[in-house]
């Protein structure tokens, strides 16, 4: 049986045993909601990794406060993917989901939009970032910041068109931060309710230093709350980076995926608790877990093999400090081989490393690791 509660501004529905609790927010709310979470802790959207099975998992690590769906392309013919509305309808992590929307059609992102303001989701992201040449030569996701006008036109017509809240996640430029300020000015002209700052240029990819003093500049000249993004490996770092830049909170990408307690040693270190420091044994069992999560029940064991390599890229990187781990992983092929490797590795008493370790990155590693 599903039920409604109305909660003042909140409208929550769950099913039976409360397995699954949508919440609904308006601008007000949400704006409450952040507040008083305080520094907010979100899961970064990131293609074929944050989907309904990935959060799952997260929350049954404790999780962050805010989940957001990879991005879905919006063009003309565009229609809403199933997997996309399928995470946010089921949501199961009992915690708000904010939609990430990728384009640069008015028309259809706000008809799109409207799509999305029917089903559960907390907010609307617009994505301002993506470095991904086939991406940001039709001009959208990071190639938008090029174009402080167009940007301004898409978000003065999704502002109209979207009584919930409107969210961006936005990269400091394309070639270099110099229109940073011009799009803060468009930003606060549009009252977004959250923006979120990967601190580097589209250029600068993945692996470059992150600028944090740029996300500082936003909090200074913005009401909404902004997010700190990029790099952000373990909780010293992100309460340093709160320090630094006076954050509502962080949003953490690649941190996540090797270190699912990321979340819950933030909150320890910031409430001034003991940190939980999980063991070899317990990074093996993670695994595990991540294995059997994110299996669709039709894929056979070898090809779930080859996706969990997409996810050991950065579980590798707090492994083992020479990178023989990745090394091997990459090349088995089997289940058996596959865990006998991770058990060869982590299955032992040692806590992992907080900071991941600085290995040597090839080009397929674009978007593994901090270091260059
Ligand atoms: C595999 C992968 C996929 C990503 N997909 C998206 C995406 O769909 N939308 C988006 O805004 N950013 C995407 N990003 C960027 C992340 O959200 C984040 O901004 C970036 O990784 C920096 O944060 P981190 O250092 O905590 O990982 C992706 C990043 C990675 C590594």
């Amino acid at each position: 049986m599903r039920m409604a509660v109305r909660d003042g501004s909140r409208l929550a529905f769950g099913s039976e045993g409360l397995k699954t609790v949508i919440l609904l927010f308006t601008r007000l709310s949400f704006a409450e909601e952040v507040r008083r979470r305080t520094p907010v802790l979100a899961l970064a959207p990131m293609q074929d990794v944050t989907d309904l099975p990935f959060w799952r998992l997260m929350a049954r690590y404790g999780g962050p406060d805010l989940y957001y769906t990879e991005y879905f392309r919006v063009h003309v013919t565009s229609r809403l993917e199933s997997w996309i509305r399928e995470s946010v309808v089921s949501n199961p992590t009992g915690r708000p989901a904010i939609a990430q929307m990728i384009g640069n059609d008015i028309p259809s992102l706000v008809r799109t939009a409207r799509e999305l303001m029917q089903l559960p989701v907390a907010a609307i992201d617009l994505n301002l970032g993506c470095p991904a040449p086939i991406v940001y030569r039709k001009c959208a996701g990071g190639g938008l910041l090029r174009e402080p006008a167009k940007v301004d036109a898409i978000l003065g017509a999704l502002r109209e068109a979207v009584p919930i809240p409107l969210t961006v996640k936005t990269r400091l430029g394309f070639e270099s931060p110099a229109l940073f300020d011009t799009f803060l000015e468009i930003f606060a002209r549009h009252d977004i309710d959250l923006l979120t700052v990967h601190a580097r240029t589209v250029y600068e990819g993945y692996r470059s230093e992150v600028h944090y003093e740029y996300i500082a500049r936003a909090v200074e000249r913005l009401s909404c709350p902004v997010l700190a993004n990029g790099n952000i490996y373990s909780a010293a770092k992100g309460a340093s980076v709160i320090a630094q830049t006076q954050a509502a909170g962080l949003m953490i990408g690649r941190g996540a995926i090797r270190n699912p307690w990321i979340f819950e040693q933030i909150r320890a270190h910031l409430g001034g608790q003991p940190l939980v420091f999980p063991k070899g044994k317990d990074v093996l069992h993670y695994v595990r877990e991540l294995f059997d999560a994110t299996r669709p029940g039709d894929v056979k064991p070898e090809a779930q093999v080859e996706k969990m390599k997409k996810y050991m890229n950065f579980i590798g990187l707090g492994v083992d400090p020479t990178g023989q781990f990745l090394h091997q992983i990459r090349r088995s092929s089997s289940e058996v081989e596959f865990f006998s490797i991770c058990q060869r590795f982590l299955d032992h008493e040692d806590p992992m490393p907080l900071e991941p370790f600085r290995l040597e990155l090839g080009p397929r590693d674009v978007m593994a690791g901090e270091h260059l």
